[in-house]
């Protein structure tokens, strides 16, 4: 007799009627969860789609797309002749407990070194200026600085404009897997700002840190200056390097990672890597700061979800920020917090980093609620996929030879690698003297060992205009 696929024995039946979740995201929730859970070991084969699909009654198409997500998150492997199987490299001992996701919070649910200089070329750190909706931004703030009352000419809420902390909250479960409650949620100065905070609240002087290698440099050096003892813990094509991390510091205070999309090289870290840093964090209490800059670009179908919605045991520090998604002016960013950090990270943010002005706070909560943002961010990502699939064609054209394009699909950045010995900083001068903003690799890195590379942002690169500056790299390259 053979035993029941292990798959036959999950409850996975799917709420048709009373839920508004499309019935793939069920899907992969269900198995996602049973696989967290240890109900699905790693190395179990999954049935092939149109099998399941004829057991659950629904399409093929549902199926797939539910595969399609756990395989681009690395929970299922595609094995040529095994079919889909549970990422072998999973390891069960370093699921603990896990939370399952829930539903969506929803809005009602809940209580109560910049430049101001216009954009060149290649410059990183900028969403597409030419492209936001400034008309409407501005018919928004003028509607809002009109009806401002008296009340609101006082001191705002430390921690954030309480409707602005729902919308975030709200868009967190729908963008980035993130299950909040809105007190969780702190609005900030930007990344820095909530980094600021963060640090303030967690950090003495002296504690040990590990900070990614390469790694971004403005993080980097608000750690030091803070006077933390930084742990570089090197980078490779599945992310942070845990392992060494957990080697060469073993008792670091905290880590600082952009897991869904490293900050500079682009790759995101993996679910076993993802599974393995969450492990040691809870087993040794160390913070993880999740710096969670541009994830919500994702190219080649929905954004992974952040390491946060992995994290049971309590130790993630979320950080998103508003520069990538509206405009870095606006200097707003968010925190969420692990449940009993609130009121600690509420007494800090009273003293030493209340929340920005009330007026944008409330620009932003509006343009949130009334579905801008959701429509913006789908626009962008549809632009930046233009913008660059034109520059790397262009690139890839005029300095194919001496250029190796890596391009990840989240982010408004691609990677450039010269070969062994070439120059980058010669090379990145003769750029920045031809008016582009050529940035080294190297000053990302703080032990160094990465080859030669330069990075180029495409956001601010119009289609029509990439293969005239990609002649101009051509000319860089060349010592022109
Ligand atoms: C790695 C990284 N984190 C965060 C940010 C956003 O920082 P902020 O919100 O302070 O503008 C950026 C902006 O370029 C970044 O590259």
């Amino acid at each position: 007799m053979t035993s029941p696929h292990p798959v036959s024995t999950l409850d996975l039946a799917l709420e048709r009627e009373r839920s508004a979740q499309p019935l793939y995201q069920q899907l992969y929730q269900r198995i996602r969860d049973a696989i967290l859970a240890g109900r699905l070991p790693p190395g179990t084969r999954l049935p092939a789609t149109r099998v399941l699909a004829a057991d659950l009654a629904v399409s093929r198409g549902t199926v797939d797309q539910a595969y399609s997500q756990l395989l681009a998150e690395g929970f299922l492997l595609s094995r040529a002749a095994a079919g889909t199987v549970v990422n072998p490299a999973l390891d069960p001992k370093r699921f603990g407990q896990h939370r399952p996701l829930h539903p969506a919070a929803s809005p009602g649910a809940a209580a109560g070194s910049a430049t101001s200089s216009m954009p060149l070329p290649f410059q990183l750190g900028l969403p597409a200026l030419d492209a936001f909706p400034r008309k409407l931004w501005t018919r928004l703030a003028g509607q809002r600085a009109r009806s401002l009352s008296q009340v609101a000419l006082s001191y705002p809420s430390p921690v954030g404009y309480l409707p602005l902390r729902q919308a975030i909250a709200h868009h967190l479960a729908l963008f980035r897997g993130i299950d909040c409650s809105v007190e969780q949620v702190f609005v900030t100065s930007g990344f820095q700002g909530g980094l600021g905070l963060a640090m303030q609240t967690l950090l003495r002087t002296g504690d040990a840190v590990w900070m990614e290698d390469p790694g971004y440099f403005r993080a980097r050096k608000a750690l030091q200056l803070n006077g933390a003892t930084l742990h570089p813990v090197p980078v490779d094509q599945h992310g942070l390097r845990v392992e060494d991390g957990i080697r060469r510091c073993p008792d670091a205070k905290l880590v600082y990672c952009t897991p869904s999309h490293h900050a500079p090289l682009g790759v995101t870290l993996t679910l076993p890597r993802r599974l393995e840093l969450l492990a040691w964090a809870a087993q040794r209490g160390a913070w993880i700061v999740e710096d969670d800059y541009d994830g919500e670009f994702r190219y080649d179908g929905p954004p992974l979800p952040a390491l946060q919605s992995l994290d049971s045991a309590e130790r993630v520090i979320y950080v998103g920020s508003f520069s990538k998604t509206l405009f870095p002016g606006l200097r707003l960013g968010y925190l969420v917090v692990p449940p009993g950090l609130v009121e600690r990270f509420a007494q800090a943010a009273d003293l030493f980093a209340p929340s920005p002005s009330l007026l944008d706070q409330a620009t932003a909560a509006d343009f949130l609620q009334q579905g801008h943002f959701a429509r913006h961010i789908k626009r962008m990502r549809a632009l930046y996929a233009e913008r660059r699939a034109a520059l790397v064609a262009a690139l890839e054209t005029e300095c194919g030879g001496r250029l190796r394009i890596d391009q990840h699909a989240v982010g408004l950045q691609l990677v450039g690698w010269l070969a062994e010995g070439e120059d980058d900083q010669a090379i990145a001068a003769r750029l920045w003297a031809q008016g582009l903003a050529g940035q080294m690799l190297s000053t990302f890195c703080l032990n160094g060992g990465q080859p030669p590379a330069l990075l180029f942002s495409f956001a601010n690169v119009p289609v029509e205009q990439a293969p005239a500056l990609a002649r101009r790299v051509k000319a860089a390259l060349d010592g022109l």
